[in-house]
C-alpha cells in the first residue's frame, strides 16, 4: 500500500458511498484529509482520526468553492484533489428536464474544474500534485436515459485530458476513474431487483464494483508509482465497455 504520510488529500462528496471508502483508504495510508460535502462529514472525519477536517460546501457555488479551497490550502496544503462528488439523475432524452440538466453539469463538470483551479496554487506548491476525477462508464458508452449524466461524465474525461496537458509542467498529473455501478447503498436501491440482475449479467465479471476497489484505484493514481500516468481514464468497470 502506498504511504501518504505528510500529504493532504481533499475529497469532495466525502459523505457519500464512494467518498467514505476513499476517506477510509487514504486515512489508513497516513494522509491528512479535507473532507468536503454539502452534507456534514464531521462524524466521518472524527472517526478516522484527529488530524482530519470536514468542510461543508455547495459545489454549485463558484464563490464558495474558491473561498473554501483557499482556506483548506492555506491551513493544510493540498497534495491530492479527488473530485468525487456527483449527481446521478436519469431521464429519457425525449423528455428534457432543463433544470436537472443544468444542475448535473454544474455539479459533475463545472465544479471539478473550479475545484482544480482553486486548488492549483497548492497543488503546484506540493511539487507532485495529483488530481483524480470520478467519471463513469456512462461517460464512455451510451446508456439509456443517461443524456445529462453521461454527457457530464464524458465532458469530465476531456477536462481531465486538458488539465493533464496544461498542468503537467507544474508537476501535477490529472487522471480519471470510470467505474461501472458501484455497490453503494444508493446505487443498490437504483439497481435492485430484475434491473440489477440484468445489469450484472452485462458486465463480463458478473458483478458490480465495490467502493473499496474504486478507492484502491484512486490510491494508485495518487501514488508516486503512477507519476508517468497523466490524462488517462482508468476503467474500473469489470469489462463493461470492452465490447
Ligand atoms: N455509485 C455508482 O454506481 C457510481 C458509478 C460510476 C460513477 N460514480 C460516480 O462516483 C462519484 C461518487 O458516487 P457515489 O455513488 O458515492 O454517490 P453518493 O450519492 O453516495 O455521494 C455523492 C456525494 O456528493 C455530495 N454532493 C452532491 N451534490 C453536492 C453539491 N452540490 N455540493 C457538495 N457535495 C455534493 C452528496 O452530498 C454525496 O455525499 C460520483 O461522481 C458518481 O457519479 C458512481
Amino acid at each position: 500500500m502506498s504511504d501518504f504520510t505528510g500529504k493532504t488529500v481533499l475529497i469532495t462528496g466525502a459523505a457519500g458511498g464512494i467518498g467514505t471508502a476513499l476517506a477510509e483508504r487514504f486515512a489508513a495510508a497516513g494522509a491528512r484529509l479535507a473532507l468536503v460535502d454539502i452534507a456534514a462529514a464531521d462524524d466521518l472525519a472524527a472517526r478516522l482520526g484527529a488530524d482530519h477536517r470536514a468542510f461543508q460546501l455547495d459545489l454549485e457555488d463558484p464563490v464558495a468553492i474558491a473561498e473554501t479551497v483557499a482556506g483548506i490550502g492555506t491551513g493544510m496544503g493540498i497534495d491530492v484533489l479527488i473530485n468525487n462528488a456527483g449527481l446521478g439523475v436519469v431521464f429519457p432524452a425525449a423528455k428534457p428536464d432543463v433544470a436537472l440538466w443544468d444542475r448535473t453539469m454544474r455539479i459533475n463538470l463545472r465544479a471539478p474544474w473550479l475545484m482544480a483551479v482553486a486548488a492549483l496554487p497548492f497543488l503546484k506548491a506540493s511539487g507532485a500534485g495529483r488530481i483524480i476525477n470520478l467519471s463513469s462508464q456512462a461517460g464512455v458508452v451510451a446508456i439509456d436515459e443517461h443524456a445529462a449524466y453521461g454527457s457530464s461524465k464524458a465532458g469530465l474525461i476531456l477536462l481531465t485530458k486538458i488539465l493533464a496537458l496544461e498542468w503537467a509542467p507544474f508537476g501535477i498529473t490529472t487522471n480519471a476513474i470510470a467505474p461501472t455501478v458501484v455497490e453503494t447503498p444508493m446505487a443498490l436501491v437504483g439497481w435492485s431487483g430484475e434491473k440489477g440482475v440484468k445489469a450484472r449479467q452485462e458486465i463480463p465479471v458478473g458483478r458490480f464494483a465495490r467502493p473499496a476497489e474504486i478507492a484502491a484505484a484512486a490510491a494508485y493514481l495518487a501514488s508516486e508509482d503512477a507519476g508517468i500516468i497523466n490524462g488517462e481514464t482508468l476503467m474500473a468497470d469489470g469489462g463493461f465497455t470492452i465490447r
